[in-house]
């Protein structure tokens, strides 16, 4: 029998936001390598649909109702896979929201709130639920997504931008505290995915951050999920704290 590699057979994980977009594509791609995945959303009829369709190909998944930006609501849906599956190996933290394409004079404080609450605060609610069990069980693998806009600042996007380099810094604290725990805490950085989020911002807005690809196309949701796959498998024993890159060669550090 061939070696899988990535394999997660036995292992449970959890993705926020995996109704639709980037996060059922990671979904998929951890269920068909062998997790029982909780599709995890505070759209909890996209979330049953994602897991019929990966229950349909005979894969192992679950709906389960989550709000990130309401610390009680996180806990809960941690509480309900615990109780269901026994442990929690993986949190794929990828719920977000784009907020208003403005100038920063006018955004209002609810627009930098929202954005905050959901895509920063959200994180570390899921973060910190989670935590408890990989510690317990010495073993845990987090992948957080960020944002291109996290690390060089879209313009009309100050709450966005703040938020995603503020999940970057998440990632690196917490790989730091629990790098002696087999526990590794990694995030990634998209640049434009073709998902329902661009819908949020005007084509302008997307023209560009487009523009601004050498590869001069934007990325695709299953090149996202292949990079998360490695960052949430036990092959990625020695990788911590570092931010990847998804982003057809527009970074530049
Ligand atoms: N699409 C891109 O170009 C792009 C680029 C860089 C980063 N990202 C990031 O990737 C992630 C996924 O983006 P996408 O393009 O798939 O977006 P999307 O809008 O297609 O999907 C986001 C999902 O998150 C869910 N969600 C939103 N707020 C939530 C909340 N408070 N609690 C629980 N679920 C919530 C939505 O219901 C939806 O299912 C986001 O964090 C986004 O910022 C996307």
């Amino acid at each position: 029998m061939p070696t899988r590699f990535f394999d997660l057979t036995g292992q449970t994980a959890l993705v926020t936001g995996g109704a639709q977009g980037i996060g059922a594509g990671i979904a998929t791609r951890l269920a068909r390598a062998g997790a029982a995945v909780a599709v995890a959303d505070r759209n909890l009829e996209g979330a049953l649909a994602q897991a019929a369709a990966l229950k349909a190909e005979d894969l192992d998944a679950f709906a389960v109702e989550i709000d990130v930006a309401d610390a009680g609501s996180v806990q809960s849906a941690v509480d309900t896979v615990l109780a269901c599956r026994g442990r929690m190996q993986v949190l794929v933290c990828n719920a977000g929201i784009a907020g208003k394409a403005l100038p920063t004079w006018d955004q209002s404080d609810r627009d930098w709130k929202s954005v905050i609450d959901v895509n920063l605060s959200g994180v570390f609610y899921c973060c910190r639920a989670t935590l408890p069990t990989m510690l317990e069980h010495d073993y845990g693998r987090i992948v957080n997504i960020a944002s291109l806009a996290g690390k060089e600042g879209n313009p009309n996007m100050v709450a966005y931008s703040a938020s995603k380099a503020g999940v970057i810094a998440i990632s690196k604290s917490m790989a730091k505290e629990t790098a002696l725990k087999n526990i590794c805490v990694n995030a990634i950085s998209p640049t434009v995915i073709r998902t329902p989020i661009l819908d949020q911002i005007t084509e302008d807005q997307v023209n560009y951050m487009t523009s601004k690809i050498p590869r001069a196309r934007t990325g695709t949701i299953e090149e996202v999920a292949a990079v998360a796959h490695f960052l949430a498998s036990p092959d990625c024993s020695f990788v911590t704290g570092q931010c990847y890159d998804v982003s057809g060669g527009r970074a530049t550090y």
